[in-house]
């Protein structure tokens, strides 16, 4: 039931495009130039009135949420804020029948997400679920909501999951912005052309890392810090590389946005600090250019995640993962697989349990 994988974790990993493409299929219509999402569709004007849009989740579900803030404000212009469910459920927080909740939950079983669910409805607001689990208690206590298609998730480490998430927030702000007009028709065609085009550069990403990640993974079996750092849409993927390499080896990871790193991660560097850079092309490039100079000259190691036939960033990196250009709004969903493998190999070479790390639990339904 591997499907002749090792491990859960890697045959997800590489189901990623066509759980992307199962995600999209039936709602991205780009021939017929819309976005078809019952969930939307019937809460359409509720949803774009909204006086904000609060996002609950934990753990990967809120690294997507972050992503999702990013989406929604950029296309939608709806004011958005991302908390933990855990933190959410017990600081009376303001909330009222004006507000939209969304909340994003692989299992739909997690307690603290179901929790700030029941708290927000019972101020009034109306809640919308994006759960991965058909029929899961969290899709049944929501008022509306968006499956993400990934198929059954085993590994403990959520992956398919998470790109399935970002999924459904691109088609969620793509659509709301497009009804609510501050999306041109020309640039919604031009970014659901672009979204279309993701499950097939997944494939690319995976089958051009797979080997350059397994050899930097043998670089860094005894490593015991990572930085992750992150400008923009990619901050929230730093996080989420982060995480993945916690989960699963052990080792102390942290995401940051490369540009905190003068607030003080900067003095944690020196030559044994690996240090993990996603710079696409676009977005803050050549600020992400400064910051990879300011490790080198502290002779911290990089591992560059960039653009295919980049330059600049790649010139001064220890070492470069090259992934296919895109909008940067959807970029989070290709560079997170090169930084999934990375975890992984680097897990399975320490001879960790990588589909079920020591204390973790595939969904957490205590506090
Ligand atoms: C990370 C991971 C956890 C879950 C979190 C929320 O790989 O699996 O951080 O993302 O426990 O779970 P769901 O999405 O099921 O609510």
């Amino acid at each position: 039931e591997k499907g002749g994988y090792e491990h859960f974790m890697l045959k997800e990993i590489f189901e990623q495009p066509k759980s992307i493409h199962d995600t999209l299929r039936g709602r991205l219509l780009v021939e017929e130039g819309i976005i078809k999402m019952a969930g939307i569709w019937d809460n359409l004007e509720r949803l774009n009135q909204a006086q904000k849009i609060t996002i609950i989740a934990c753990g990967t579900s809120w690294h997507a949420g972050l992503i999702g803030e990013y989406l929604i404000e950029e296309f939608a212009r709806i004011p958005v804020e991302v908390e933990y469910a855990s933190e959410f459920r017990y600081r009376n927080p303001i909330i009222s029948e004006k507000d939209i909740v969304i909340a994003i939950s692989q299992s739909g079983e997690t307690a603290d997400t179901m929790a700030a669910i029941k708290m927000a409805k019972e101020k009034g607001a109306f809640v919308y679920g994006i759960c991965n689990v058909v029929d899961s208690s969290i899709s049944r206590v929501t008022d509306a909501g968006s499956y993400t298609h990934a198929g059954p998730e085993i590994g403990v480490a959520s992956t398919k999951a998470f790109t399935a998430q970002l999924t459904v927030l691109s088609l969620i702000a793509l659509k709301l912005g497009k009804h609510n007009g501050h999306l041109s028709n020309q640039e919604f065609m031009r970014l659901c052309t672009e979204l279309e085009t993701i499950p097939q550069k997944v494939q690319e990403v995976l089958e051009s890392t797979h080997e350059i990640t397994k050899e930097i993974a043998k670089s860094f079996v005894d490593a015991q810090n990572f930085l992750y750092l992150g400008r923009g849409y990619n901050f929230p993927a730093a996080l989420e590389g982060a995480l993945k390499l916690k989960e699963i080896s052990y080792i102390h990871a942290e995401g940051y946005p490369a540009a905190e790193m003068k607030h003080g991660p900067i003095a944690l560097i020196d030559e044994n600090m690996p240090i993990v850079i996603i710079a696409p092309r676009q977005g803050h490039y050549d600020k992400i250019v400064s910051n990879v100079q300011e490790i080198k000259a502290r002779k911290g190691k990089v591992i560059a995640v960039v653009n295919k036939g980049d330059t600049q960033v790649a010139s001064v990196a220890d070492y470069v993962i090259e992934f296919p250009e895109t909008s940067e709004c959807f970029s989070p969903i290709i560079a997170s697989v090169p930084l999934q493998l990375l975890a992984y190999y680097i897990a399975v070479y320490r001879g960790a349990n990588v589909d079920q790390p020591r204390n973790l639990a595939k969904s957490v339904t205590v506090e």
